[in-house]
Order: structure tokens, then sequence, then C-alpha cells
């Protein structure tokens, strides 16, 4: 199979194409990335003269670029092009709206014009908005909160409306959040382990009483793989980790785990809008493919702190400046 990844050079883009090229000889990837602040040719150094890999630097917004890609004709697309964290897009949501909605509809116009066999689009949980009670189905209304949510579920519905108007044959996965190597230090529990590596506080929002569903990144890697092999068109999988916790309860984690105590906590002001719980109901992917989660939480967990403390070299670079100095000097000001 060929495979055109986007936002491969990012956290999970770079998981999967690790995932894959490894999981199947006999398979290519393009991945297409345009390299903005959080994506980074390093997480695929490891890879990146594999013979069956080819990296390509661009914009999923700029209509020409895609179509080079697409006229090599892949068998099918897995869509991770996005710009993905909340607290951006409050901020400024332009980016947000250009991105994932502009972008993903320019991946579905190509997709159609070279009849693309398989359009796998990534989204978020965050699509359902939060709860107080049960998780969420497949089949329950979106009411995102943020500008990022907002945006991955108009791209959602764009998506879905490719399927049903043009035989578009589209699948899509709306994971849980995740967490494992390579993940960018702005996110939760990187910046709280890369913070307490640095001997610096944990900034917790609110009460830190806020609920999420923990993924391991390789776990939805191999969901993903599952769907894009075996997704019905049309159709949305859930994918979580069934590890919910309060934010508080995973700070005491990664203390307890790091030899740190409770004066590394400081409560921030809470997030505008901010989500008390996400959750959702995984019970289609599990009943229809057998997907389950395969590591334990704390196990994962414990892999990642350890990742973190042996890549400092990766790290340490992006939370320094260096790196975007180097990749990305228009990104700095976002
Ligand atoms: N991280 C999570 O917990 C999580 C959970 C659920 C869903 N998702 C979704 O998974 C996907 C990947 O998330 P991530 O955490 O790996 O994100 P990330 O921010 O780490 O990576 C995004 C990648 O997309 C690239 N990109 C951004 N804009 C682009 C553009 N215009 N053209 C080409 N490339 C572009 C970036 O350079 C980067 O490599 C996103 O669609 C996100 O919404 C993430």
């Amino acid at each position: 199979m060929n495979l055109l990844v986007t936002g491969g050079s990012g956290f999970i883009g770079s998981n999967f194409i690790r995932h894959m090229l490894n999981k199947y000889p006999g398979y290519r990837i393009i991945n297409l990335d345009k390299l903005t602040y959080a994506g980074n040719p390093a997480n695929l150094r490891d890879i990146e003269n594999y013979p069956r890999y080819g990296f390509v630097r661009g914009d999923i917004l700029e209509e020409a670029v895609v179509d080079v890609v697409m006229s090599r004709r892949p068998d099918a697309i897995v869509h991770f092009a996005a710009q993905s964290h909340v607290d951006r897009s409050i901020h400024s949501a332009h980016d947000f709206v250009r991105t994932n909605i502009v972008g993903t509809h320019v991946l579905l116009e190509a997709a159609k014009k070279y009849k693309i066999e398989r359009f796998v689009h990534i989204s978020t949980d965050e699509v359902y908005g939060s709860t107080d009670e049960g998780p969420f189905r497949e089949t329950d209304i979106l009411k995102p909160s943020s500008p990022y949510a907002s945006s991955k579920a108009a791209s959602d519905l764009l998506a879905f409306s490719f399927f049903k108007t043009f035989n578009l044959p589209v699948v899509i996965t709306r994971s849980s959040n995740n967490f494992g190597p390579y993940q960018y230090p702005e996110k939760f529990i990187s910046l709280a382990i890369t913070n307490l590596i640095e001997d610096k506080k944990i900034p917790l929002y609110g009460d830190g009483r806020n609920v999420r569903d923990w993924l391991y990144v390789l776990d939805n890697c191999e969901a993903i793989d599952t769907v894009l092999h075996k997704g019905r068109e049309g159709e949305v999988y859930n994918v979580g980790g069934g590890n919910e916790y309060p934010n508080i309860d995973i700070v005491t984690m990664l203390l307890d785990e790091l030899g740190k105590d409770e004066s590394y906590i400081e409560y921030v002001e809470d997030r505008p809008g901010h989500d008390r719980r996400y959750a959702v109901d995984t019970t289609k992917i599990r009943e229809e493919f057998g997907w389950q989660p395969k590591r334990s939480f704390r196990e994962a967990l414990r892999d990642k702190i350890a990742w973190y403390q042996n890549n400092e070299d990766w790290w340490r670079p992006i939370k320094s400046g260096e790196f975007l100095d180097y990749y990305g000097k228009q990104y700095q000001n976002i």
C-alpha cells in the first residue's frame, strides 16, 4: 500500500509512520508536512533514510503542492495535519480555521479528483464537548467548546459530506488525549514531566479537577491502522484509553514517579471555556475489530517519563527556543 500521511512530523503522525513502516515491510509512505512550530524532522530521524519513506515539506492549504503529492497516486490518505493546541486556538483561532477546516477541504477535493481508495480523517473526542455523566457515542451531537475543537468538528462534517455527496471513502477516528514519546512539550503531561526534570513547577489549571481519558499514542496508532484497513466507509470510530483521571491525579503520579513533593504544583487561572470532562464510548471499535489498548496507564506513563529523561536533546532545544529559531521563525509569535 502507498500511503500519504499529512502532519507526519508531529507527535501522533510520526509515531504512526514509524509504526506502519516497521509493521508492513511492503508499505511506502509519503509524509506531507509544513513543519510548523509543532513539526519536527527529528521525530523521524531514525527512519528518514528508509527507501520506503519520503518527506515533502509543504502546506496542505496549497492546492498545487497537494496536487503534486497526490499525482504520485497514493492508495490512501491518513490526515493528521492540524493546528492542535487548545490554548493557542483561544489566543488566536485564525490558523485553526485555515489549517483544520480549509486545509482539510483542499485534501478532500484532491482525494476526490484522484479517486482515493481511503481517506482516514483524524479527529478528536473534543468535538463532543464536555460531559458530567457517561461517555459519548459516535452518534451523539457535536458541541465543541474551544476554537480548536470547533474547527475539528467542522472538518469532520465536511469530510462526512464528501462521503455522502461524492461517495468519497472517508473514515473518521475520534480519539481521546494522547500521550507518549515525541509529544511537543507544550502539552500537559509533556510540559509537566519536562518541568520537573528542569526542577520547575507544574502549572495546573483551575482546581485541577478537569478529567481527561488518556490514550497511549502507540495504542492509538494501532487503532488508526485498524480503521485504515477495516473501518467501514462513512463511519466514525471513537478511540479511548479507558484511563480517566482528574489532572491533579496525573500531577500526583508524576510527582511520585519523579520524586518531587506538592510544592511543585502551581495553580494557575483556569482556561476560558475549559471543558470539565471528556469521555468516549469505545464499544464500536472494540466490538467490530477487537481493538483495545495494550498498555496499562502507569506502565505507559513510566515509559514516557523515561523517554523524556533519555531524550533531553530532543526537548531542551524546543523549550529554549533554539528549535524555533532554526525551523520556524515565523511561528514564534503565535
Ligand atoms: N494529541 C492529541 O492528544 C490528539 C487527540 C485527538 C486527536 N488529535 C488529532 O491528531 C492530529 C495530530 O495531532 P498531534 O498531537 O500529533 O499534533 P501536532 O501539533 O504534534 O502535529 C501536527 C503536525 O501537522 C503539521 N501541520 C500543521 N499545519 C500544517 C499545514 N498547513 N500543512 C501541512 N502540515 C501541517 C505540523 O507541522 C505538525 O507536524 C490532529 O489532527 C489532532 O487534532 C490529537
